[in-house]
């Protein structure tokens, strides 16, 4: 078991202080601390003037940064899959005036709504995996626990199909391999066994009943850790919801074709899943080649397309002190090269 395989945005234990998870409301406005902002900026080198995409607005918060690193007339692509977000951001972005171009989609589609949007050669591209404490702390949508709305987990509640739909009809092995690819869940046999049964009388609907379901399926010894049993099945969910790992991919791909020679990709990560997929993506680029070994001379002819800017990047013990929430986060950046 992976114990780095944790989604840090995931839900806390009952009881826990989890932030923007209100007992009753609807959402609570404490806000979502941008992750590594100064790193992100550094990395990005967002200069005066410059263009840039964020392609997860979430509470707007880098993107801010990233629009005052490039006044006086730099420009920003902001995209959220979330319309929740994009409202959000409209306000806290009202400022910039016409420098802040918002767009409610998901970044799977950026190589066609990025140069719809006057963004098709750009010095920077930002992407801020997962989800936000606005969306964990809005009871209705089903990310967090005490969640007493539906459990739902999109991040566009107008398309595809919600968390409570895959568990009623989802049959056992596919939840197994749903709760293992996803969650890397070392009980996914006896908890996908407990939600078949469970549903041929009740239908499974809350976050709430979910967690207490996986609480009771699991062994007593994983009742005890730090973590609630029921992270992993959580993320799982919700990683499968959005295909979120499809998304991830299709996004850093557009990346190619929209950063002009120099431009960056900025990418944090919150768990090992997406971390890999954004490290095996900057060393194929880096390598272009892709001949296999034995092959004396390269036939494929593929040059290299991006430039890996180093080691990954984590954040300083002060910054988990203040914003437990980062604790997972994985910076990594490359920049476009010329083919
Ligand atoms: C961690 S939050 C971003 C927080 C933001 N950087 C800030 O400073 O507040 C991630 C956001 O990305 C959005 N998101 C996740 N996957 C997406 C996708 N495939 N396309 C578009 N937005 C996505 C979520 O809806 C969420 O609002």
């Amino acid at each position: 078991m992976n114990d780095n395989f944790r989604d840090p945005l995931g839900p806390a234990r009952d009881g826990e202080s989890v932030e923007g998870s209100p007992e009753g409301g609807a959402e609570r406005e404490v806000g979502h601390l941008p992750v590594m902002v100064d790193e992100v900026i550094e990395t990005l080198a967002a200069n005066a003037d410059s263009l840039q995409i964020d392609a997860t607005l979430g509470g707007a918060g880098h993107a801010e940064r990233i629009l005052e690193a490039s006044a006086p007339d730099g420009r920003l692509l902001g995209l959220d899959a979330d319309g929740a977000a994009i409202a959000r951001a409209r306000r806290r972005l009202a400022r910039f005036g016409d420098r802040a171009v918002l767009r409610q989609a998901n970044f799977r589609e950026l190589a066609r709504v990025a140069p719809e949007a006057g963004f098709g050669a750009v010095d920077g591209l930002f992407m801020d995996l997962g989800l936000s404490s606005y969306q964990l702390g809005d009871v209705e949508r089903g990310f967090g626990f005490r969640a007493g709305g539906s459990l739902d987990m999109r991040f566009d509640t107008s398309r595809g199909r919600p968390a409570a739909d895959l568990l009623a009809t989802l049959d056992a092995r596919e939840l197994t391999a749903l709760f293992r690819k996803y969650g890397e869940e070392p009980f996914a046999g006896r908890i996908s066994r407990a939600i078949v049964e469970t549903r041929a009388s009740t239908p499974i609907e809350t976050a709430e009943q979910l967690a207490a379901l996986v609480e009771r399926s699991v062994p007593g010894k994983a009742r005890g850790r730090r973590i609630h049993p029921a992270t992993r099945v959580f993320q799982a969910l919700r990683i499968a919801v959005n295909d979120e790992l499809g998304a991830l991919e299709a996004g850093l791909a557009a990346s190619l074709v929209l950063l002009r020679p120099g431009g960056r990709l900025v990418v944090l990560s919150y768990h090992s899943l997406e971390d890999r997929i954004v490290k095996r993506f900057i060393a194929t680029e880096q390598r272009g080649c892709i001949c296999p070994p034995e092959v004396p001379i390269c036939v494929c002819g593929r040059q290299p397309r991006l430039r890996s800017l180093g080691r990954s990047r984590t954040p300083g013990a002060a910054e988990i002190h203040s914003n437990p929430r980062s604790r997972s986060a994985r910076l990594r950046g490359a920049e476009r090269v010329a083919a």
